[in-house]
């Protein structure tokens, strides 16, 4: 495992548990993509890159008469504009003269222990001695730039990450128009895309089409991630399932505008290419400077869909998420949005606080709205001090209100906007990201503030600073609620806007950094309007993310199932809402709602004043329960139970502790029937050869079905053996009623 270079055949091996991944020094210093895919034991697959004379392709002028050795048709390690490779271009320069043609030959590499990491960019974590990198430095003569192609093997977790650093050799001065982090060439496949898509409360809905001879773009042009594509794209065999078939996984490490591009070309070749948006985005690179771009997280699977969650849900939890918060207990949340909006007092939130603390709730989080004249979302944005009319107490009050019922206390913030309506507008109207000819386009009556300017930073992170040293806070919820738009910074002058779309992210990671410097106990939570934002950028800092603002547990099942695709389930902001819900108006059990949120980082999201004995009951029992699984939940491995057909009637899924020692199956009807067909599930990952006995059933189901005539098969005590609950399945009791859910633990006995 790791990386080992054949000098004789010229061929780089990266290797890891289950997967390998060849490139080959072509002749002329040609990098071409040799393999990627279960492993072969190091036998050098450059026999496959197949020279065919296919016309119109070009060939390079020193092997002019070697006809089927084209840039347009080899299958490229990194590709480039203008010199013969026709497909989607990972890097166009133009440079110094004008021409934006690019021919990128092998110069020399370096094979490292360990890895070196960006120190503005986020990036996978090296965990102990696992990691082994590779640098491929390319070299074009004429454009005197050079490419340095690095690849970072974390080999026991099937993952390579792939990026590329563009440094500027020339006497002269380049522009970038176009720096993606990787291109990838698949050959001899057909394959689908899959990707999430979305919008605002409405997030990452997988979808999954055949690919077709044509280039398909998944992306953003927001400034952000955003809620409508998600920068995590795979491609997987026609045939792929949860268990089988082979899959490929990009995931781009980055919050801003980004381009996932797959391209079919003429013979039928896949190509992959993945980084930074293309329409806002150039960059000047002088003489001396060098351009990192962002990682890219790859991961293959021959083993389906399932295996290549489980790979990212391992990577993101242990290399790429805080480490400080690995092993912490989250505590259980109450946030007040939900429950009050903008309109509460230090008295209505004092209330809540010990209604909630009754419950058995750890942590209060105060929402949007105390701070500046912030009594609706037309001002305050900007002002992070507190709102004394409404908290005479002040935060440290409240804090402090919190402290003394034993609970811990969080923070809202949205550091990267400003209100029209605030002081530090009327100080600094400048600091907006406009161009200051129009008119703002306003969104939610709030602006962007021009985080590419050091001193904005400077001047957020100092009201943070106040604030969080004047009370004892330990979490933050950290939003942002607009996409960006009119992208213009008045410092950056006449030929330094394509930077700015850049440089506003690299401003949010460097206060999101300098917050996590300065308060390393503080957790932040990642918010855009629920899950706009929700990346492994910002899961680089911010362990969680809210996973939408659609609280409603229904929806939630296809938000959070198309989440977990890519992002494991101690990342997944969830909380209990109130019923009738408040975005979709359904109504749905509390047991239910519960027991979809507790595929997450657990809370509640509405206003304990207002629930009944028996509710605050029930989330006393929830707590309890959600507490006893929280390692099982957090760190076990996921499995997606249903499949497209039993979807229609249910979703199910589950979770099986590392040792294979408890498993939870969790199952929501969400189509009801008469005389209904029996929920038949079959589990996933338990050791066929252990016992496995039902210890716990939490369900929704208060009364049986009547005159069923149904003898139920489930209980607490029985046991069955793990091979027969994988090939064999459970049947269920049909269940009845509005949104019936069930929740079964299982412990090997
Ligand atoms: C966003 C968040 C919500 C809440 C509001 C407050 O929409 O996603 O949870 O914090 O902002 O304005």
């Amino acid at each position: 495992m790791g990386i080992k270079f054949d000098d004789k055949r010229k061929v780089f091996f990266l290797t890891t548990q289950n997967s390998e991944y060849q490139i080959a020094i072509g002749d002329g210093g040609v990098l071409l993509h040799a393999y990627y895919g279960k492993p072969v034991c190091a036998a050098d697959m450059s026999y496959l890159l197949a020279e065919i004379d296919r016309g119109f392709s070009g060939n390079y002028y020193e092997m002019r008469d070697r006809r089927g050795f084209s840039p347009d048709t080899l299958p490229q390690e990194y590709s480039t504009f203008g010199a013969g490779d026709y497909r989607v271009p990972a890097l166009v320069v133009e440079q110094d003269n004008g021409s934006r043609t690019l021919d990128l030959r092998y110069k020399e590499h370096r094979i490292v222990q360990g890895r070196r990491h960006s120190e503005i960019l986020p990036y996978v974590r090296e965990n102990s001695d696992e990691t082994e990198s590779l640098e491929i430095d390319l070299f074009d003569e004429v454009a005197g730039l050079t490419v340095t192609l690095i690849y970072n093997v974390f080999a026991s977790k099937d993952v390579i990450t792939r990026s590329s650093v563009i440094a500027n050799t020339s006497g002269n001065t380049c522009r970038l128009l176009k720096a993606a982090s990787m291109s990838l060439d698949i050959t001899y496949k057909k394959m689908d895309l899959i990707h999430f898509h979305g919008r605002h409360a409405m997030e990452r809905q997988m979808e999954r089409s055949p690919l077709t001879h044509d280039v398909h773009m998944v992306g953003s042009s927001r400034g952000t991630s955003s809620h409508h594509n998600n920068p995590f794209v795979i491609l997987c065999d026609r045939g792929a399932g949860e268990d089988y078939g082979e899959c490929y996984g990009f995931m781009l490490m980055y919050s801003g505008n980004h381009a996932q591009e797959v391209e079919v070309d003429q013979s039928g070749s896949i190509r992959m290419v993945s980084g930074i948006g293309r329409e806002d985005f150039t960059w000047k690179l002088y003489m001396g400077e060098a351009f990192e771009t962002p990682e890219v997280i790859m991961t293959y699977s021959s083993r389906g869909l399932g295996q290549l969650s489980r790979n990212y849900h391992r990577i993101i939890r242990e290399n790429v998420c805080p480490p400080e918060f690995n092993d912490y207990k989250r505590p259980v949340i109450i946030n007040n949005w939900e429950g009050t909006y903008f309109g509460f007092d230090d008295n209505s939130i004092k209330e809540m606080m010990y209604a909630a603390r009754q419950c058995g709730c750890e942590m209060f989080v105060l929402d949007d709205g105390w701070f500046g004249k912030r009594d609706d979302d037309n001002s305050g944005l900007g002002d992070w001090y507190v709102n004394m009319s409404k908290l005479p107490c002040g935060i440290s009050g409240i804090a402090d209100y919190a402290e003394g019922l034993g609970l811990k206390f969080g923070l809202w913030f949205e550091p990267e906007m400003i209100n029209e309506d605030s002081d530090l507008f009327r100080e600094h109207p400048d600091y907006v990201l406009r161009d200051p000819d129009r008119k703002p386009v306003m969104a939610r009556n709030q602006m962007v503030l021009d985080m590419s300017r050091p001193e904005v930073v400077e001047n957020i992170f100092c009201q943070m600073k106040e604030v969080l040293d004047g009370a004892d806070i330990s979490y933050i919820k950290w939003d942002f609620n607009r996409s960006l738009s009119n992208v213009y910074s008045v410092a950056a002058g006449r030929e330094g806007q394509g930077e700015v779309a850049h440089r506003f992210v690299l401003g949010t990671y460097s206060l999101l950094k300098k917050i996590r410097e300065t308060y390393p106990g503080i957790m932040i939570e990642g918010c855009s309007g629920g899950g706009g934002r929700f990346d492994a950028g910002m899961l680089f800092y911010t362990p969680q993310i809210w996973c939408s603002d659609n609280s409603e547990a229904i929806n939630r099942l296809r938000i959070q199932e198309g989440t977990c695709y890519g992002y494991p389930v101690s990342t997944v902001g969830s909380h209990v809402s109130a019923s009738p819900n408040h975005q979709n108006g359904r109504e749905v059990p509390i047991a239910t709602r519960a027991i979809v949120a507790m595929s997450g980082t657990f809370g509640y999201e509405l206003d304990p004043r207002e629930l009944t004995e028996d509710e605050k009951e029930e989330i006393r029992k929830q707590i309890d329960l959600y507490n006893g699984y929280y390692s099982l939940i957090q760190n076990g491995d996921y499995f997606r139970i249903s499949d497209e057909y039993s979807r229609e009637y249910f979703t199910a899924w589950s979770f099986v502790a590392g040792d294979k020692t408890e498993a939870l199956l969790n199952l929501v009807v969400t189509d009801v029937r008469a005389n209904p067909e029996i929920p038949f599930v079959k589990l996933k990952g338990l050791d066929p050869l252990a016992r496995y006995r039902i210890d716990n059933i939490y369900s929704s189901i208060k009364e049986k079905p009547p005159e069923s005539g149904f003898r139920s098969m489930i209980g607490v005590g029985n046991s069955y053996s793990g091979a027969a609950l994988m090939n064999g399945g459970l049947a269920l009791d049909p269940m009845y009623g509005v949104y019936p859910a069930i929740q079964i633990h299982l412990i090997k006995v």
